[in-house]
């Protein structure tokens, strides 16, 4: 619990969805694609079962983040805390949620993504711990089947199947 915001976090369930899109959609530095609607947020739960959170108060969902591994990164997805809220530590202890869950499942590292498009983002996630690595990676990807994800990203820039 938080001194100025009376909050508690636990884990997302599908039941959340709703509330969870809401956050992320008013959020400018989430970038919402094919892979936010409610039934792919099903399958990502039910493959990372007890490291997606979020947080509430007031009965009421104010903070949501994703998280995942593949055996060997954890990664993290979709930060995000009410806009009213902000500055109260929610962003932080979601956050520590997910790398004490992943740290419980054997995963050593978590990884997460940083837009161009959102340089904000980069000082929050030093701010709580995060260091850029010194690779410059570029992201490649290749669709698993035939399908809206196999067009390439929009003209607009924003990936709509990352
Ligand atoms: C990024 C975000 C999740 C932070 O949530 P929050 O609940 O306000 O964060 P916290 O209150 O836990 O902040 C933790 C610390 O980071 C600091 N901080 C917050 N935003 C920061 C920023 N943009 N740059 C540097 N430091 C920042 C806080 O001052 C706080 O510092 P302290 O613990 O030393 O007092 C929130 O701003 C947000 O929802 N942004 C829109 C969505 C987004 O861009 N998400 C990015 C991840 S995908």
């Amino acid at each position: 619990m938080n001194p100025a915001v009376n909050y508690s976090i636990r884990a997302m369930t599908l039941a959340d969805y709703d509330e969870v899109f809401r956050l992320w959609s008013e959020a400018p530095g989430i970038f919402l694609g094919d892979d936010d609607t409610r039934d792919r947020i099903e399958l990502y739960l039910k493959r990372n079962k007890g490291l997606c959170f979020v947080a509430e108060a007031e009965g009421r969902v104010v903070g949501t983040v994703l998280c995942g591994h593949e055996g060997r990164r954890g990664i993290l997805r979709h930060l995000t805390t009410e806009r009213a809220l902000r500055g109260n530590g929610i962003g932080r202890a979601l956050t520590q949620q997910c790398l004490a869950a992943l740290a419980e499942q054997g995963i050593r590292k978590c990884n997460l993504y940083v837009m161009d498009a959102n340089p904000e983002e980069m000082g929050f996630w030093k701010h709580v711990g995060f260091h850029q690595l010194d690779d410059d990676y570029r992201t490649l990807q290749h669709p698993t089947q035939a399908g809206p994800c196999s067009e390439p990203a929009a003209p607009n820039g924003l990936p709509s199947c990352d």
